[in-house]
């Protein structure tokens, strides 16, 4: 069950609580702890944390409601590289076509995700039932893209952060390079950020298309679609049923294998919370308790400690490139210290500084951009995505949305998407470095 453990120590996280900004710190206090990759923010209560991870990790069967699609029987399975909650090796499939020049999902037939396994054969009450699997490729569909798994570590304290510091970022970028604010509707509030309202909208922050807003939304969501596991919770008293309704292979009408077959083993919602609590009467406000877990854990997840550089060294250097004008990395890349601060919002410690090497915001990448979209989205608009943040790097293994590499310069290259791509200058840039510059960049991103 217990993912691999980091071979080495990774020492010399300085986590630095920023004075200004907070009321509950005194003026100079400023903490340093040394931790490790998949360890938790400091202060996170040890018990919770540990049970939250166990429930992260936990294995799922159909008896507990998986499927009857779904690409993984754990979050851990794909979230593991360098420690739980990691990256991963695992590549999802989405696919679409276009239809009169704009992005078509194929939702009718299960798209733009597709689920790769099914439960197969199960019984319930007496009726022999059939899973059945997306079939490959779907029906019409021409556009095909891959989506590596992503790490999670440090995401607590971008979740925390108010849309404001988004529009701040944009606002300082240049032009050429300037990314967009992803403004997306709230589909599940998580209780511990009161900001949050169900049908408002905040700054989508995560996923390589920085489409969801939040971690607890994150979580019911890879919940049913990964693992077809689906749930309900309670928002102010009102029961959400947002992810309470089963994928079916290729979205086969309910009942439709066999007639009078549940959608899976685990007839109706999986986890059905609002139900559980009496349709949430009494105003109760709270994440069904799977997807609660899922949330406190990532939220609780300090960010991966970077390795400290001396001044004069290759490293050093490298970052002076990173931050130059000419390559315009850290453009889009950015570490800004008035912005990474987290706040309480969502149950994490305000206060903490923190440098994730991403904007999180969309940029117009070119052909490096993976074509898929929502329903109706321009070309130009499928081709954004998310800067990737970089904290990290150097626990990672494939690089770039669909895991195309693992070769760092590679990476940096295939920024060059043509004429469109906001990414092609840097690109170029960096491709005109000397090769021992080169060398001092690579040096500085091994840092990371
Ligand atoms: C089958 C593999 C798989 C499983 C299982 C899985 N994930 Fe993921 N996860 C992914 C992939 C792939 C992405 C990137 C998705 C995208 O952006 O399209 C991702 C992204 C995420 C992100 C966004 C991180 C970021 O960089 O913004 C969160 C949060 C997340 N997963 C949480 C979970 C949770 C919680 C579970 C368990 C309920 C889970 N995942 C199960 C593959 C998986
Ligand atoms: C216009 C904004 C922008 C600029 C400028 C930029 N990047 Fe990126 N970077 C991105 C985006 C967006 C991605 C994700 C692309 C994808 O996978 O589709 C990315 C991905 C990466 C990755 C892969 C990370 C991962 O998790 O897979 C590396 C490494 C990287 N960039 C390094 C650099 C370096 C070094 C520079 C400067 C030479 C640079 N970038 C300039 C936006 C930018």
């Amino acid at each position: 069950m217990r993912g691999p453990t980091i071979g080495i120590a990774l020492a010399g996280l300085a986590l630095v609580f920023a004075a200004s900004s907070c009321a509950d710190l005194k003026d100079d206090t400023q903490s340093s702890e040394n931790l490790a990759l998949g360890d938790a923010l400091p202060g996170t209560n040890a018990t919770q944390f540990a049970a939250a991870k166990a429930n992260f990790q936990a294995a799922e069967g159909a008896p507990d409601g998986l499927g009857p699609i779904f690409n993984e029987r754990s979050c851990m399975f794909c979230h593991q590289t360098g420690a739980v909650g990691g990256a991963g090796e695992n590549i999802e499939r989405r696919y679409g076509t276009l239809t009169n020049g704009v992005f078509d999902p194929l939702a009718n037939t299960g798209g733009s995700l597709r689920q790769l396994f099914g439960i197969g054969g199960f019984n319930v009450g007496g009726l022999n039932c059939n899973s059945g699997v997306d079939a490959n490729p779907a029906p019409g569909a021409t556009i095909f893209a891959g989506r590596l798994t992503t790490p999670l570590f440090g995401l607590g304290l971008v979740d925390s952060l108010p849309d404001s510091r988004f529009d701040q970022l944009a606002s300082r970028e240049p032009a050429a390079i300037r990314g967009l604010v992803n403004r997306v509707t709230i589909a599940l509030a998580n209780p511990a950020d009161s900001s949050q309202a169900v049908g408002g909208t905040r700054v989508g922050r995560f996923g390589w298309k920085a489409g969801v807003p939040s971690l607890g939304q994150f979580s019911a969501d890879a919940y049913v679609n990964e693992m077809g596991i689906t749930t309900s919770s309670c928002n102010g008293g009102v029961a959400n049923r947002a992810f309470g309704t089963e994928n079916r292979a290729n979205r086969a009408p309910s009942n439709a294998v066999i007639n009078g077959c549940p959608d899976d083993a685990v007839p109706g919602t999986d986890d059905d919370f609002a139900t559980e609590t009496n349709n949430c009467a009494g105003g109760v406000n709270q994440l069904q308790d799977d997807v609660k877990n899922f949330t406190f854990f990532m939220a609780h997840l300090a960010p991966p400690p970077p390795v400290a550089i001396s001044a004069g060294t290759a490293q050093d250097r490298g970052r002076t490139l990173f931050n130059s004008t000419a390559l315009q990395c850290s453009g889009c890349h950015r570490s800004d210290a008035d912005i990474f601060v987290s706040t309480s919002a969502g149950g994490v410690p305000a206060g903490v500084v923190f440098t994730p090497y991403s904007d999180f915001l969309l940029h117009d990448m070119g052909t490096l951009g993976d074509g898929i979209g929502n329903a109706g989205d321009s070309v130009a608009v499928t081709r954004r995505m998310r800067t990737a943040p970089l904290w990290g790097l150097r626990s990672r293994n494939l690089l770039l949305h669909d895991g195309r590499t693992t070769d760092r310069s590679a990476a940096i290259a295939a920024h060059n998407g043509g004429a469109n791509g906001q990414g092609t200058a840097a690109a170029a840039a960096f491709s005109a470095l000397t090769s021992a510059q080169k060398s001092d960049l690579l040096a500085f991103l091994a840092t990371l």
